[in-house]
């Protein structure tokens, strides 16, 4: 039988309360400040009178800087994340405290990327909070809102995305300072998707058919958290071109280790609609499969073109 939304949020209550001890023996304490360059920073115009911002402040590169504003709005729009876990894990128990206890590690990683950003001139900060605005506006959904099963799925996934999304954009800013502080993120994104994952390893013990079906709902459908930013879609293709995040690494650094954790292709205990759910995530792998491959060569021709033109 099924469990209803409720059986399977009590039942994984003591799962969340483990889960959440070793988190929080795991996580380490730092401090946003200590990540941030002050002594490089000069007043900006306006109310002060400093000097504006010009392109010519910034030292980053433009797809690192591309990814650093993708991945802050992403960071931004905690408050829309918080409203949908509270809403469905609740605010009481085990669960509560890791929704709040998350929620405030979350708040550090925005804090921490806008100190920086600011203080370096790494970006435009007009145009930096008229994106935060809209994009706060537009408020996040997970596609599934409803449903913790698969919340929980999305969120074991986004996690690990958001984590090499962030240490790979640290490497890409050629900056020590910056790539110190994203690998400390990607740190945290880490444990928050081992938290996540075994708690969906959980749910396919006591429910597997409905967790295979949740699993392959979501990566089926799936979308960066940071999917409806103004102007996503060339922002990502910058930012898979230049091997920060794109469908191989989504494929075999996101997908397929979480998928093995949690045994989908090898367990014996689906039936039905949980086989079916199986068969269907099975032939999705595999066009990514392909998809990738189509992408990684094109991208190696485009290189190749661009060398040429430089000779
Ligand atoms: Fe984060
Ligand atoms: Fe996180």
């Amino acid at each position: 039988m099924p469990l209803d939304q409720t059986a399977l949020l009590i039942e994984l209550e003591p799962v969340v309360a483990t889960n959440l001890d070793r988190h929080l023996s795991l996580a380490k304490e730092w401090f946003p400040h200590e990540y941030v360059p002050w002594s490089e920073g000069r007043t900006y115009d306006g109310l002060l009178g400093g000097e504006a911002w010009q392109d010519s402040d910034s030292k980053l590169p433009d797809v690192a800087r591309t990814a650093l504003i993708v991945n802050l709005l992403t960071e931004d729009n905690l408050p829309s994340y918080h409203h949908e876990i509270a809403t469905l894990f609740g605010r009481d128990g085990a669960w509560g405290t890791w929704v709040h206890r998350w929620t405030a590690e979350e708040g550090r990683h925005g804090i921490a990327i806008r100190d920086y950003l600011t203080v370096t001139r790494a970006v435009d900060p007009v145009e930096l909070e008229r994106a935060r605005m809209d994009h706060m506006s537009a408020g996040f959904s997970n596609g599934h809102p409803d449903s913790a099963m698969h919340s929980i799925a999305y969120v074991a996934f986004q996690e690990l995305a958001t984590r090499i999304s962030h240490r790979n954009t640290g490497k890409a800013t050629e900056d020590p300072i910056a790539e110190q502080l994203l690998a400390r993120v990607a740190a945290d994104e880490n444990l928050h998707m081992v938290f996540y994952r075994n708690l969906l390893g959980a749910a396919f013990e006591l429910d597997p058919d409905s967790a295979m079906q949740a699993v392959t709902d979501v990566v089926v459908g799936f979308e960066m958290p940071g999917a409806n930013i103004d102007g996503f879609g060339r922002k990502a293709l910058s930012i898979a071109l230049a091997g920060i995040y794109d469908l191989r690494q989504h494929r075999d650094e996101v997908l397929q280790p979480v998928l093995r954790q949690w045994n989908v292709f090898g367990r014996t205990d689906l039936s039905g609609e949980g086989e079916k759910a199986r068969e269907q995530l099975a032939t999705h792998m595999d066009e990514l499969e392909s998809q990738a491959a189509r992408f990684e060569q094109r991208r190696e021709a485009r290189r190749q073109r661009q060398e040429a033109k430089r000779v």
